[in-house]
């Protein structure tokens, strides 16, 4: 079934100018972007978004991490696609994940991980309208 789910580039990944070079892999694997926008979250909005692991001991630098600059937010498309880029990603870990994935290839550490993809279906769409209105995700048909 044709799917969307919801990645972010992470900030670590805007610093290092690894934006084109991730985006190159998500299209070759086949996805297809139907929503994308530049976004600089707040505290905030970092607690909120990842407010499920606010009891691990990683959530406060994890909020700090993803508040500390620009990142990428994409709405993604394709048949199972929530599971289709948890594949393409990886482990959490780099050092865990398996060769050829974007972590794998790209990131430095298990908190700099270079992307977030989303967990589930259910997660996927909570996840696209924290960052997506509707008219957002179809403002790439143009007018006739
Ligand atoms: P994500 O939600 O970002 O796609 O990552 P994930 O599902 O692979 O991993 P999750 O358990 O949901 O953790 C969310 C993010 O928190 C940071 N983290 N740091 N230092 C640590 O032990 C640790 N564990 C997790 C990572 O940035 C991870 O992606
Ligand atoms: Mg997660």
């Amino acid at each position: 079934m044709r799917e969307r789910t919801l990645a972010i580039l992470k900030p670590d990944c805007v610093r290092r100018k690894l934006v084109g070079k991730v985006l190159d892999r998500i299209l070759e694997a086949g996805f297809e972007i139907v929503g994308m926008k530049l976004v600089q979250m707040t505290e905030a909005q970092a607690k909120q978004f990842y407010a499920v692991h606010r009891e691990r001991p990683f959530y406060a630098d994890l909020v700090r991490f993803m508040s500390s600059g620009r990142s990428v937010a994409l709405v993604l498309e394709k048949e199972n696609a929530v599971a289709a880029f948890r594949e393409l990603i990886g482990a959490t870990d780099p050092k865990e994940a398996a060769p050829g994935t974007i972590r794998r290839e790209f990131a430095e550490n298990k908190q700099e991980n270079i992307v977030h993809g989303s967990d589930s279906e259910e997660t996927a769409a909570k996840e696209i309208a924290f960052f997506f209105s509707e008219a957002e995700l179809i403002a790439n048909q143009l007018p006739e």
